[in-house]
């Protein structure tokens, strides 16, 4: 490793740096209000050499989780991290699926006194040097729920997703309102401000910078937004969204004909079985959007990969933010797949046609698609499952586990015709806003195998998380009439007498002797 513990003068440069970003918070023209910390600064700041030190940013999650990002250097996947606080406790980091990414708790004792401050990443391999302990000035953290916190750029615009903005249901400040604005990681004061052009809950459109106006050697851009549109206006949002300028090249490839994207939360175990699956009726590509799994997902990814599945994963730990990573991958994907079905890892859509098919077949589930032109979403209903008479994860599989389910179809899931989403990239999770000139239909000869109730062990780590933005988490006594709640389970995680077999209303083996057909040959 590096000469760490020679380094003096380089190091206040470090600290003066991570002071600026989180304690001054962006400096402007014609702003000059600072943002300091109620306790008043000592800065006794000793030589640190640690090169973790620079371009932090920590992110207070719920439940007392830190995010801590490490915009560069990337901290190797391999190196154990801790964090270490204010008061000299440390805690130990979890790693994500995200390499620049890692989860600390905050220490109990800390979280009764305010502000948060953020803690310090610190190689768990290495002793915690003496000159950490004399450091008692660290930035505030930010909080979740203030937060510019990814962006992806199109040929035409930047998308941008910022919690704070819009926080009610179906209202949402006028883009007008708004303002974007880039810097870069060196210098917080922004070098380009731009329009806002669209505004919808966390998804923002804005237009580029200036290209020539981006600052050289600058080692990231940062996107953020401003409410207000005047100089006037206040201080942007904190943002952790790195910024890339329009790839220049024009798209040759051919598009994939469907890919699929999901959300994914400890669900590594059933990832084989769906994507297996789905890859034989004729998904090309998967796009996990993984928030904040600790079951070694990567390992699982890669093993994937390994047997030529195409995945990718992208990190999106943001709490309630299904639809936002929805809209991400409906707009990051557009020139990469024609359809996108959006569905969960315990979803998977089958059609009664198929069942004399001695194989699976790649155009399958295209032939779920409508012929006509103007038709930019199909919707396909679903069937809710039961636990089937199982207490535990069956050995063989969703598919041939759950062959008991209720009678009413319920809620639908979606096919999309990526180029026919309206530019908002409104969605509710089951289905997209569209442009005008496009139609939704709804297919009946398709269907959607939900394997929802699981055997118990499964179903109570599943519902305690509520993935999408305006649903209640399960044990909150409010909206006991939600569809998203279980019918007569309550709010506590205690299993129900009988659970094994409630919702047990029809035997459909259908999806299941068609599997063990084309899977378990022999
Ligand atoms: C996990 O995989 C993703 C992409 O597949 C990669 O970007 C990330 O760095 C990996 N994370 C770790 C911790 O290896
Ligand atoms: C995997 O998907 C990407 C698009 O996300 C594509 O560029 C690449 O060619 C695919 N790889 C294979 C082996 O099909
Ligand atoms: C499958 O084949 C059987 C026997 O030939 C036939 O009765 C049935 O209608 C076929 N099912 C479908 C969905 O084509
Ligand atoms: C992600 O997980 C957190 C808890 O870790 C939960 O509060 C949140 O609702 C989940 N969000 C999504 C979009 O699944
Ligand atoms: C499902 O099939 C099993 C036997 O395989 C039978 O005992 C049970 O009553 C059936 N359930 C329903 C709801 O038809």
């Amino acid at each position: 490793m590096k000469k760490r513990s020679k380094l003096p003068p380089l190091m206040g440069t470090m600290l003066s740096f991570i002071l600026l970003l989180f304690i001054f918070q962006f400096p402007h023209k014609s702003s000059t209000r600072l943002h300091l910390p109620k306790p008043s600064l000592r800065l006794s700041i000793r030589p640190n050499p640690n090169p973790l030190l620079q371009h932090t940013a920590s992110v207070l999650l719920q439940d007392w989780q830190i995010l801590v990002f490490q915009f560069y250097p990337s901290v190797e996947a391999s190196r154990r991290m801790s964090c270490l606080f204010r008061d000299n406790s440390v805690t130990p980091a979890r790693a994500t699926s995200f390499s620049n990414a890692f989860v600390c708790p905050l220490p109990r004792r800390l979280r009764v006194r305010r502000p948060f401050y953020s803690p310090l990443p610190v190689l768990s391999d290495k002793p915690v040097r003496k000159q950490y302990m004399n450091i008692n000035t660290f930035p505030l953290m930010l909080r979740w729920n203030w937060i510019v916190y990814e962006s992806l750029s199109t040929a035409k615009d930047v998308v941008v997703f910022a919690k704070g903005v819009n926080t009610k249901q179906g209202i949402n400040r006028p883009a007008r309102e708004l303002t974007c604005l880039f810097y870069s990681s060196d210098n917080r004061a922004p070098f380009y401000t731009t329009a806002v052009t669209s505004s919808s809950h966390e998804v923002f459109r804005c237009h580029h910078p200036d290209l020539n106006a981006i600052p050289e050697s600058t080692n990231q851009i940062f996107v953020s937004l401003r409410i207000g549109n005047s100089d006037e206006s206040s201080d942007p949002l904190p943002s952790v969204a790195i910024y890339t300028p329009p790839s220049q090249q024009p798209v040759l490839h051919q598009k994939m004909k469907i890919c699929a994207c999901t959300m994914v939360h400890n669900s590594a175990k059933f990832l084989p079985e769906w994507v297996r699956y789905h890859s034989a009726i004729g998904v090309e590509k998967f796009f996990l959007y993984d928030n904040g799994s600790d079951d070694r997902l990567n390992l699982t990814v890669n093993r994937l990969q390994s047997k030529r599945f195409n995945i990718s994963t992208r990190f999106w730990p943001w709490p309630k933010s299904q639809e936002a990573a929805f809209s991400h991958c409906a707009a990051i994907n557009r020139d990469t797949c024609e359809w996108m079905v959006f569905i969960d890892v315990d979803e998977f859509v089958y059609s009664p046609s198929w069942s004399n098919s001695s194989r699976p077949g790649r155009s399958m589930l295209g032939s779920v698609l409508p012929v006509q032109p103007t038709v930019g979403q199909v919707s396909i209903g679903c069937y809710e499952f039961s636990p089937s008479g199982h207490r535990y994860h069956p050995r063989n599989g969703v598919i041939q586990g759950y062959t008991c389910r209720r009678h009413a179809e319920e809620r639908h899931k979606s096919l999309v015709r990526l180029d026919a989403v309206d530019r908002s990239l409104v969605n509710s999770v089951h289905h997209f806003r569209l442009r005008d000139e496009f139609e939704w239909k709804k297919v009946g000869w398709a269907r959607v195998n939900h394997y929802k109730y699981q055997a118990w062990d499964e179903f109570k780590v599943k519902f305690r998380r509520r993935a999408s933005a305006f649903v209640p988490d399960w044990m909150d006594r409010v909206n006991p009439a939600s569809k998203d709640r279980t019918p007569g389970l309550g709010f506590e995680p205690v299993e129900p007498a009988g659970w094994a077999w409630k919702f047990c209303e029809v035997n459909d083996t259908r999806l299941g002797d068609l599997t063990r057909k084309w899977f378990h040959r022999g």
